[in-house]
């Protein structure tokens, strides 16, 4: 075949997962190309969301690409929880020994990577169709695909699947082989860039009886703002006038704060889902980010945990391509899919707690638990905390249930006398 060629990693996605890797191994010497399917444009452009964890944003500087990060990103100790017409401030920093997130948007960290593999001369390539994947439960699996109306064969020692949640890795396992656990909700995202001042320093997620809104922000001038809407809602429904009277109605306050109002640049809606496959691996396809998990936005955990999946990977081919040690891949599997299944939890949770169920609507029980459960976060230090600690990121190595907390946390201590 004319354009038979070999690596040590194909990677397929150029998303932040394989961007991620691709630029892990390469500055380990390990050789890696990428294949996206859309254009450099596309991908460059694509809204996305922009809560980078602190150890994101700790990777990305070791990984060399986190300067443009550190001057143009705002780097965010709290946010604010907002119900009955009060904002609940949680110190996230204060809360997790001074941790912190970084708001960046995933398309300027995107733009960042795509720049500096292309400045390595790091071989990726936009644009490519029909990608399939062969021999992967053998020792030489390859991948087809077709570029600019010629068809390549690439052979690899082992093959990345990061093509996100739409892309052909998953569906090249076997059905039998996956098991799948997912929950669709009963509601949507719409959300909104609007070129305007933010009006608030620090995210802002509202609770209200006409359903949840999000404030958030990308850099000094522009607001990125969210609403829980239908999912069935067409965007086109959604005028920017009706957009922002529901978000006034939504984030009122009872003292001074404003909204403030601007043209809407872009808009669209994002179906919620939480989706698990398992395991990650087959044979020699690794998969990692939506390719094999989705969680639903709103503890902001989507990037992130694409992000770790790639760092215990990267690792574990590094150890495997160097000196043929399988060991961390063949615990890939597992050891992500426990930050996996935190991260689940937390989405699922951080969604409950704050959206309108529309079938709980005629249910007072349920009304009055997830009031509670709001009061309870923002009044009990330990509740904020759990929040807080899975807001910025657990620790990449975290404790193992046959290690057990032998220590009484010292608040715990002190009220204990
Ligand atoms: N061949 C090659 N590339 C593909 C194919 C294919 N058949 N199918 C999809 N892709 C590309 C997509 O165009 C996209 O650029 O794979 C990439 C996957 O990137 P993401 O969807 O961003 O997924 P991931 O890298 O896992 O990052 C997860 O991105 O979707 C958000 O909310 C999500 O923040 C999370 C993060
Ligand atoms: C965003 O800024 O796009 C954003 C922020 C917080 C979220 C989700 C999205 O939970």
């Amino acid at each position: 075949m004319p354009g038979t060629t070999r690596t040590q990693v194909g990677i397929v996605g150029a998303g932040p997962a394989g961007l991620v890797l691709g630029r892990l191994l390469e500055r380990e010497g390990i050789d890696a190309v990428v294949l996206e399917a859309r254009s450099r444009d596309y991908v460059e452009h694509r809204l996305r969301a922009g809560v980078l964890e602190q150890g994101t944003a700790d990777l990305l500087r070791a990984l060399g690409v986190g300067d443009r990060m550190d001057r143009e990103g705002l780097l965010h100790a709290g946010i604010e929880l907002r119900f009955d017409g009060t904002g609940h401030r949680i110190p996230l920093a204060d809360l997790t020994g001074g941790r912190h997130v970084m708001l960046y948007g995933q398309t300027e960290m995107v733009k960042d990577l795509i720049a500096a593999r292309l400045e390595s001369g790091a071989e990726l390539r936009f644009e490519v169709e029909d990608v399939a994947l062969h021999g992967l439960e053998g020792n030489a699996p390859s991948i087809g695909f077709r570029h600019e109306g010629v068809d390549h064969e690439l052979r690899c020692d082992v093959v990345a699947g990061c093509d996100g949640f739409h892309g052909v890795s998953r569906g090249a396992v076997p059905a039998d082989r996956l098991t799948v656990r997912s929950r669709e909700y009963p509601f949507a995202w719409l959300g909104i860039l609007a070129d305007v001042a933010p009006s608030s320093e620090e995210l802002v997620y509202t609770s209200h009886e006409r359903g949840f809104a999000l404030h958030s922000l990308r850099g000094p001038t522009k607001s990125r703002l969210y609403l829980q809407v239908d999912p069935g809602d067409d965007v086109e429904a959604w005028s920017d006038d009706r957009i922002w009277d529901e978000l006034h109605l939504r984030m009122a306050r009872d003292d001074d704060w404003v909204l403030h109002e601007g043209p809407v640049l872009e808009k669209g809606i994002t179906p919620m889902r939480s989706f698990v496959a398992e395991p990650m691996r087959h044979g020699r396809l690794f998969l990692a980010g939506d390719a094999v998990h989705i969680v639903p936005p709103t503890g902001a955990k989507g990037l992130n945990l694409a992000v770790a999946d790639v760092k215990v990977l990267g690792e574990a081919l590094v150890a495997f391509l160097r000196g043929g040690d399988e060991r961390g891949l063949d615990a890939y599997s597992a050891t992500a899919l426990r930050r996996v299944w935190r991260a689940e939890h937390f989405s699922w949770w951080m969604t409950s707690m704050l959206h309108q169920d529309p079938a709980a609507a005629d249910d007072p029980f349920a009304v009055a638990l997830q009031r509670a459960q709001l009061e309870y976060v923002c009044t009990s230090e330990a509740a904020a905390t759990s929040l807080a600690e899975n807001y910025v990121g657990l620790p990449w190595a975290r404790r193992t249930l046959d290690a057990p907390m032998n220590r009484v946390p010292r608040r715990m201590r002190e009220e204990r006398g």
